[in-house]
């Protein structure tokens, strides 16, 4: 007997999409997921993967096992045919394309790392969104330390080696030095004592405080942390350019370094750039109070790649992650036929991790530093880690690097 389900069709795996498959009811719908990555990734923990606190397998989940009957394709969607409703896709690997019909889709995207279009980003830079970046970085963290060590290596080349630059002053930004300082003081000055005195990490920050988006007695309470922990912050300093081996600023002057990773925000992906709907001037498409992209009626999309016209939130893992929760609730009832509610997100606070065991905790009326806003920080991740496996898996990783300190080789 021919399947009468109307096809809900989830375009990506992060918070929003893994949400909603999480909560749709597969008893009303045929639920097809389409995104190059066939994980979901817990991106919170992602700068602790990049020094080995915590490994890569532990934040992720495979989106195949996280409902039953649900059909996956490993492949990039190209293109929305709203008249017709057909979606086209291109295999990951091959590019071959095909097409899926759909009754509704979910725009779950995200956004990648936005380069602003300067020069030499592309080209030299690091981005922290994915497994594979988080992989990448360790492996040139580590590589630096084993070239400034071979002998005759002379003392001039350290100061471009064992510079590690930070571009971004944003969360991203502030916990990956904090990460990498961590790894470098509590692990790498055992096996590389001698460079440790050479070591400088650098954060360049464009506008005049950091952690913007966090109270600014939070901010300025990172900065007073980083320069005791030596991690220089530099604030308005705005880089123009980045050559194979200097990161250049607006003033003109040249910082040479091992290795630079690049935080400056979010950009539109390639399908929400393309798509032909209503969007915002950052390029986020603009949906109304249901999470239904304007002059649509089966498109919804949430998190990084979408707005709210008359109430927007910032892209971050909780809005996304209630959204996709929130859109799988309301088609659950729209096809039930149930009166629809508009989203209501509840803010539960802002958490940041600044290094040396210290947190930051953002609670609207409520702030906290320091190390029991760590604990707080570890246990509200742990917390919000989905599966059970993984929650496992991350405790025993931290008890690990307790014991045993972090891994120093370079695979
Ligand atoms: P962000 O947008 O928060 O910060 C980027 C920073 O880069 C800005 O302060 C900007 O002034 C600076 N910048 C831009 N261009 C620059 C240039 N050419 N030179 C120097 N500096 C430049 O970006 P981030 O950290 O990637 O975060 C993205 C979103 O995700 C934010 O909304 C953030 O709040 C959220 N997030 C929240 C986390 C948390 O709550 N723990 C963790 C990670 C992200």
């Amino acid at each position: 007997m021919a399947d009468t389900r109307p096809v809900l069709l989830v375009l990506g795996t992060g918070f929003a999409s893994f949400s909603l498959v999480k909560a749709i009811d597969t008893e009303r719908f045929q639920l097809v997921v389409v995104a190059p990555r066939n994980h979901f990734l817990f991106s919170p923990l992602l700068p602790s993967t990049t020094v080995g606190t915590i490994q890569f397998q532990s934040i992720i989940e495979p989106i195949r096992t996280a409902r039953k009957g649900l059909r996956y394709h490993q492949a990039f969607c190209v293109r929305l045919d709203t008249e017709n409703k057909v979606a086209h896709c291109e295999g990951k690997f091959k590019r071959t394309p095909f097409e899926v019909k759909y009754d509704y889709v979910f725009i779950g995207v995200g956004a990648v790392s936005n380069t602003f279009g300067i020069p030499g980003v592309e080209q030299y830079c690091h981005f922290l969104k994915e497994i594979q970046d988080a992989r990448n970085i360790r492996h040139e963290v580590i590589q630096c330390f084993e070239r400034a060590s071979k002998p005759n290596r002379p003392i001039e080349d350290f100061d471009w080696l064992l510079r590690f630059v930070i571009v971004g002053g944003g969360p991203t930004g502030v916990e990956f030095a904090a990460e990498l300082h961590d790894f470098i003081e509590q692990d790498l000055s055992k096996w590389f004592p001698d460079l440790i005195p050479y070591v400088r990490i650098t954060l360049l920050e464009a506008g005049e405080s950091i952690l913007t988006a966090f109270d600014a007695t939070l901010g300025d309470y990172t900065r007073r942390h980083f320069s005791r922990k030596k991690i220089q912050v530099r604030t308005k300093s705005l880089v123009r350019e980045v050559t194979h081996d200097a990161v250049v600023l607006s003033n003109g002057e040249e910082i040479g370094y091992g290795l630079v990773v690049w935080s400056t925000g979010n950009g539109p992906t390639e399908l929400v750039d393309n798509l032909d709907l209503p969007k915002d001037r950052t390029k986020r498409l603009i949906t109304d109070e249901y999470c239904c992209v304007k002059t649509t009626d089966n498109i919804f999309s949430v998190g990084d790649c979408a707005v709210m016209e008359h109430n927007p939130l910032a892209p971050t893992a909780q809005v996304a992650q209630q959204g996709g929760t929130y859109v799988a609730k309301q088609l659950n009832d729209l096809v039930a036929k149930k009166e629809r509610k508009p989203f209501n997100y509840k803010h539960k606070g802002m958490l940041a991790y600044v290094g040396g065991n210290k947190a930051l905790a953002d609670m609207g009326s409520r702030k906290s530093k320091g190390f029991h806003t760590w604990i707080l920080w570890r246990s509200a991740y742990l917390t919000k880690l989905i599966s059970f496996q993984n929650k496992l898996m991350v405790m025993f990783d931290w008890l690990r690097a307790f014991i045993f300190g972090r891994d120093i080789s370079q695979y």
